[in-house]
């Protein structure tokens, strides 16, 4: 059964004098996401993936198309469904001078619980989302991974099936970034929850993710499981090697190379998997009798991605 399920989704905002600077923030998206997924949505600033998510939490009402989330209209039956999903955001903002226990009762309250068992779900929440020594911190006080963890917390409150996650880690450290992405995935194992995260970060997406959408001025671009898009998009990682001589034949035909091309002094090489491949290649270098002046592996960055999908 799918969990998400989008058929044309479009929206366009209208702002300025007599709201004739038209924005179209979505302009035709379908998507499908199975229950138990994590379905990450990739794009550059602008592209519509707040949108997009916004409308499948019910908070924004789409111009043309339609969406369900767990089988239910996200605009004709938005309240039955509100109840069954939750949508966190990497810039939330609370109330400035409330306590992180204060800020998740007082959205308990609004999600219908109370006495004891919303004093047992926000001890919960606050231990699980590591907020237990930040207790007595007001919310303008805490830091920006704190912030986002109590962004989080909150999220939680209605034990969402479905549960949507804008940029969870947008700003956090490296350190912070990874607990967050655990709990990402371990809130999918043990609940069976659904996500939809949006991120900039292609190495969250593929850590997390069964399927990616790279959606960029209203538009899914390409769609599918990390690995089968590098292939589809011919992108890996990169290595890039400084030979004499420059360019050697043959190169781009060893195993697990999509993609060889000279830029400047570097050639560079597309691999499905650097770790595997570098060894390979430089032995096949050595062997051909090829010096190598400089070697460096890069990840291809979101940037590189877009620009091959505009080709
Ligand atoms: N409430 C609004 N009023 C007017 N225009 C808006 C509104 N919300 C979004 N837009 C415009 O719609 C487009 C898509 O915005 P959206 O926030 O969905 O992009 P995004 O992919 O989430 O970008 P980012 O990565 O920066 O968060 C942008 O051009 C934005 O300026
Ligand atoms: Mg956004």
């Amino acid at each position: 059964m799918l969990a998400v399920e989008a058929r044309g989704l479009t929206k366009t905002f209208r702002t300025g004098w007599l709201h004739r600077r038209r924005t179209e923030a979505l302009r035709g998206v379908s998507l499908e996401v199975p229950r138990g997924a994590i379905f990450g949505l990739l794009g550059p600033n602008g592209a519509g993936k707040t949108t997009l998510l916004s409308i499948l939490a019910t908070l924004l009402l789409p111009d043309a198309g339609s969406a369900t989330v767990l089988g239910l209209d996200v605009v004709r039956e938005s309240l039955a469904v509100r109840r069954r999903l939750n949508m966190a955001s990497g810039n939330a903002s609370f109330v400035w001078s409330l306590r992180p226990a204060e800020v998740l009762m007082f959205y308990g309250r609004l999600y219908g619980l109370s006495g004891g068992a919303l004093r047992r779900r926000v001890e919960e929440l606050v231990e699980l989302c590591e907020l237990t020594s930040h207790r007595k911190t007001e919310y303008n006080e805490l830091s920006t991974g704190l912030k986002q963890r109590l962004a989080f917390a909150k999220a939680l409150l209605n034990e969402p099936e479905v549960l949507f996650l804008d940029e969870p880690t947008l700003g956090l450290d490296p350190d912070v970034s990874i607990r967050i992405r655990a709990q990402i995935a371990r809130l999918r194992r043990e609940r069976g929850t659904t996500i939809i995260l949006t991120t900039h970060y292609m190495r969250e997406a593929e850590e997390l993710c069964d399927d990616i959408a790279f959606i960029k001025a209203g538009r899914i671009l390409a769609q599918g499981a990390p690995d089968a898009l590098k292939r589809q998009i011919r992108l890996g990682e990169v290595i890039a090697l400084r030979l004499d001589p420059l360019e050697p034949a043959g190169l781009a035909s060893l195993p697990g190379v999509l993609e060889c091309r000279l830029r400047e002094e570097h050639l560079e090489c597309a691999v499905d998997a650097a770790d595997k491949r570098l060894p390979e290649i430089l032995r096949w270098l050595h062997e051909q009798g090829v010096v190598v002046r400089h070697c460096e592996v890069r990840e291809p960055d979101l940037e590189e991605v877009f620009v091959e999908l505009n080709r």
